[in-house]
């Protein structure tokens, strides 16, 4: 009864402040929508005031900050990434956590500081609250608890006596938001999926009113994906552990938002983005010309060339048979795929991009629309075949097909013989734990494509090239 009437208060409160917030709205646009240079003042004034507080000594925590007002535009950003009884937290409270399975996602609409050196956020604190201690490691893979135990944590505080918010070395107009460019990364598929699509759902409707704060910065992460990030925020990345200040923001987000593996759910927070989105902002940040595969005058097949493991050991005669049914060929190693200004554009101009299952085919996302994205599985990788390149490439507005090997072409049947496990029962393997299955079916495969039977599969890619329409 008591938790009834306590909903029912804080329902009527979150109405009562969107009713307030319409009724602000016009006033908002003409205060932060207009280049008044007053009303830049008031906001910095705010941020800073703070800190004048904060030098007094004789001040405690409590008494000077609580006056200490989100902005409304602040305040607009940052609630799409909360919902249900994690936003009406955020009115309540200021700040509030939207924690899900794959990545926790925390945010301040009242001004923070950060103390880069230790990687501690400052709440604003107020009398009405009680004191917070939080941490949470802003990466988008909970799961894996080995990634994530080298991820850089951050510490959130709210009201700590001994640990009073420092003085402003920097003072901000926009928001924070707070991410990991992965601690040894550097499989692209692991950089798509768990940061530059968490990235993109989580920031694109900041509009560039950011400022990036990588913890784990890598110079060569920020310089890969340079084009994306410019056209996330208006401001460079900055590198907590180098810049080693206390900054002061408006307001921030720590943690990015995940929803699948490279992908992108409209009904999932912040709401509305889809995979199609997403690659329409990719071919904006790399100004990909290519739309729609009809566009492309002469078929162009690409081949990602794995040279170690699920190596396609006739690669040859599928180039001289790609060759001969009407596509220029091109071949490239995953070892050349890093430089993504000038791979994103060769991927861009390509009708049919083919790869034996592996990281490499998540550059299926620089494909212009209705290309076919054809994946070869190799034996007993049917799943992560599926649910790594083939539901995306769906999502993506990719024509997907697949060739799905016998085991009389996988080099695992010469090593173990018609009759084992590893041939007839797969699922046996897989019960054994994820580093049995890796061992024998990631790392110890390789395939010979019967060229007869792909044929077929290369004749319906070039049909369905055809036949699409924009
Ligand atoms: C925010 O600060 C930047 C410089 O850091 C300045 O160029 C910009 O005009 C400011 N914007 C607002 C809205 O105050
Ligand atoms: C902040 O302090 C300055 C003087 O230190 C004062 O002029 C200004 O009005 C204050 N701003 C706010 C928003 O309280
Ligand atoms: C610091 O705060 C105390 C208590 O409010 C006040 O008496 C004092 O004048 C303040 N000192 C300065 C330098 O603002
Ligand atoms: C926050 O809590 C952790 C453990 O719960 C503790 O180690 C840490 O010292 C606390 N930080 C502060 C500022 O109280
Ligand atoms: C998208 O998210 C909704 C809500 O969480 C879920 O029901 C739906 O299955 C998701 N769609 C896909 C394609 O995963
Ligand atoms: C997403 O795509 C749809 C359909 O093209 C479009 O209406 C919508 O504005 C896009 N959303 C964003 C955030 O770009
Ligand atoms: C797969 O092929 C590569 C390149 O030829 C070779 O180095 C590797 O040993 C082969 N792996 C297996 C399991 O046969
Ligand atoms: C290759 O595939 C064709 C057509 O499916 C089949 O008739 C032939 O026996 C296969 N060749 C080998 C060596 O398995």
């Amino acid at each position: 009864m008591g938790n009834l009437n306590k909903d029912y208060q804080w329902r009527i409160s979150v109405l009562m402040s969107a009713a307030v917030f319409l009724i602000l709205l016009p006033l908002i646009y003409v205060v932060f929508g207009s280049n008044s240079s007053l009303a830049n003042t008031t906001r910095m004034n705010k941020i800073l005031n703070w800190s004048n507080g904060r030098n007094n000594k004789s001040l405690s925590n409590h008494q000077f900050v609580e006056e200490v007002q989100g902005d409304p535009a602040t305040d607009l950003l940052v609630r799409r990434l909360v919902r249900g009884r994690d936003l009406i937290k955020l009115d309540a409270t200021g700040f509030s956590c939207d924690l899900s399975v794959n990545s926790d996602v925390c945010v301040s609409k009242e001004p923070i500081r950060i103390d880069m050196r230790s990687m501690t956020v400052y709440l604003s604190p107020k009398q009405s609250l009680p004191s917070m201690n939080w941490t949470l490691r802003p990466y988008a893979n909970k799961q894996a608890s080995e990634t994530m135990s080298f991820i850089r944590k951050v510490e959130i505080l709210r009201g700590i006596e001994d640990k009073p918010p420092p003085p402003c070395d920097v003072t901000h107009n926009v928001s924070a938001v707070i991410f990991s460019t992965g601690a040894f990364s550097g499989n692209v598929f692991h950089e798509f999926s768990e940061v530059i699509i968490p990235l993109f759902l989580t920031t694109y409707h900041f509009r560039s009113q950011l400022q990036f704060v990588a913890v784990d910065y890598e110079a060569w992460w920020v310089s890969k994906y340079n084009h994306i990030l410019t056209h996330l925020s208006n401001y460079n990345v900055m590198d907590s552990v180098k810049d080693g200040k206390v900054h002061c923001f408006p307001g921030a987000v720590m943690g990015l938002k995940y929803h699948d593996k490279l992908a992108c759910n409209t009904s999932e927070i912040p709401g509305g983005y889809s995979a199609k989105n997403f690659t329409k902002f990719i071919r904006d940040s790399f100004s990909l010309k290519i739309n729609h595969v009809m566009e492309i005058e002469n078929p162009v097949l690409m081949i990602i060339s794995r040279k170690r493991t699920r190596v396609l050991l006739n690669e040859n005669e599928i180039v001289a048979l790609a060759t001969e049914l009407g596509f220029r060929v091109i071949t490239v190693a995953p070892d050349q795929m890093s430089n993504l200004n000038v791979l994103s554009h060769q991927i861009n101009s390509c009708s049919v991009l083919l790869g034996v299952h592996g990281a490499g085919l998540t550059n299926e996302l620089f494909l212009p629309e209705r290309a076919v994205m054809l994946q070869v599985v190799p034996l007993g990788l049917e799943w992560a075949s599926a649910a790594y390149y083939s539901d995306p490439a769906k999502q993506m507005g990719l024509t997907y097909l697949e060739y799905k090997i016998n085991p009389e072409e996988s080099s695992l049947l010469e090593k173990y013989g018609k009759y084992h496990p590893v041939i007839t029962d797969p699922a046996a393997i897989h019960k054994q734990g994820y580093l049995a299955l890796r061992a024998v079916y990631i790392d110890g495969q390789n395939v010979t494509v019967n060229l007869s039977r792909f044929r077929g599969t290369l004749v319906q890619a070039t049909k369905l090239i055809r036949r699409s329409t924009p």
